[in-house]
């Protein structure tokens, strides 16, 4: 069913639209929350439904690792407090494991609709599987949107974390499949003196304009 739904779309590069929401861990004001920190910013389309679960289940058992890449966590969906509070509840009794990060209850979908987390075509009344990378500038840097059948990949969102933390940090680009401790890409010369410089750089090098080194 295509029913209109004033719903925007952010772009990678655009500042992320900031917002006022109740969440598990009380009101909070967006852009202070991300405040001197990277933020990621997920949807899930109801509480109390499996892929969800094991979603939730998989942020807060790998936690820790966000918090050691200076990341905040926070989750969204069309739900009331009441319910996410009932939920992580149901699940830290089930399984001992904590929701442990805030969870907006977007009843009004007022976030999701300007996160673009609302699409018609999937559901109308709930919001998709979004993730959004944000820095500490408030640009939004990597987005991903998964349908509502289909879990996301844990190791993946951490690994294009430490990605884009990893080219900023060292102002590099990173290869397919790139790992943390893999070899880097150089980012090609943009010059002829400089490509006549790479060529003795003693970099990895396919031809000059692909070339790779240790950090
Ligand atoms: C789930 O999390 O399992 C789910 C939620 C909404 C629609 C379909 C699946």
């Amino acid at each position: 069913m295509d029913e209109h739904i004033e719903n925007s779309m952010p772009r990678i590069g655009d500042k992320a639209p900031d917002f006022k929401a109740t969440t598990t861990y009380g009101d909070l004001i967006f852009s202070e929350y991300n405040k001197d920190s990277w933020v990621i910013l997920f949807s899930h389309p109801a509480d109390f439904t499996p892929v969800c679960t094991t979603e939730m289940s998989g942020f807060a058992t790998r936690h820790k690792e966000f918090k050691d890449m200076n990341c905040k966590l926070i989750g969204l969906s069309i739900d009331s407090i009441h319910a996410h509070v009932a939920w992580v509840n149901n699940v830290k009794k089930l399984s001992g494991v904590l929701f442990d990060f805030p969870i907006i209850a977007d009843l009004d979908m007022s976030v999701a609709k300007k996160y673009g987390m609302i699409m018609p075509g999937e559901a109308t009344t709930a919001a998709v599987r979004a993730v959004f990378i944000i820095d500490p500038r408030g640009i939004i840097r990597l987005i991903m949107y998964y349908p509502l059948n289909v879990g996301r990949n844990m190791d993946e969102i951490i690994r294009a974390l430490k990605a884009l933390q990893t080219a900023d940090k060292h102002k590099v680009a990173l290869p397919l499949n790139w790992q943390p401790g893999d070899k880097v890409i150089v980012p090609p010369p943009t010059s002829v003196e400089a490509m006549q410089e790479r060529e003795k750089s003693g970099y990895e090098m396919m031809d000059f304009y692909l070339a790779k080194k240790n950090l």
